[in-house]
């Protein structure tokens, strides 16, 4: 049994690496616990994934960065947060705020960074006719998806591969590997 460090989720959307994570979180060797959720979109399914599993779950509007990092800070300190893990989480945190919370925050990228950051991963790597794609989980730092590297998955693209195809296969990835890293981040 660890001691648990007190996590935070930033989400956006659908939540299934929230989903996934929370899962994991169960393991008693786990080493983060999952004490909030915050959204800055109201209609997330994160946010309903959060609450049916007896998590604080938290919408913040998005009315501008400074805003919804003061209520957001406000909300971790409360609960005495000390990791943050962004998953699909759609907006760009401050300087201020990267460096209040260095390397104490990860993202997952639907990528094999440091190629292709940014958004529209999937139809731009498919364009580009790779090879091979995969998800890449990363510390948070000021520049856009380009902290430093914790661990990534490679797949392989089928010649008929879709958009949705390939982000159905990298999302499955990301599942396992998201958990992984932050059980090795702890180790
Ligand atoms: C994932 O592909 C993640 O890599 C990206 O946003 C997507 C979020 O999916 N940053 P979900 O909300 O966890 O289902």
């Amino acid at each position: 049994m660890v001691s648990k460090i007190k996590t935070c989720v930033f989400i956006s959307g659908n939540g299934s690496n929230l989903k996934s994570i929370i899962k994991s979180s169960r393991d008693c060797n786990f080493p983060a616990k999952i004490d909030l959720v915050i959204s800055n979109n109201i209609n997330s399914n994160g946010l309903l994934i959060g609450k049916k599993n007896g998590i604080p779950s938290r919408y913040i509007k998005y009315v501008n960065q400074f805003d919804f990092e003061r209520k957001a800070i406000n909300e971790l300190r409360k609960k005495g947060i000390k990791f943050l893990i962004l998953a699909g989480f759609m907006k760009v945190l401050s300087k201020k705020f990267i460096y209040n919370f260095r390397y104490k925050i990860v993202n997952i990228h639907p990528s094999l960074l440091p190629k292709f950051k940014g958004l529209n991963t999937h139809k731009r790597v498919l364009k580009d006719k790779e090879k091979y794609s995969g998800c890449t989980v990363h510390f948070v730092s000021d520049s856009l998806d380009s902290g430093q590297i914790i661990s990534q998955k490679k797949i392989l693209i089928n010649k008929n591969e879709t958009e949705d195809s390939l982000k159905n296969k990298v999302l499955k990835l990301e599942h396992r590997l998201y958990s992984q890293s932050i059980i090795s981040i702890f180790r």
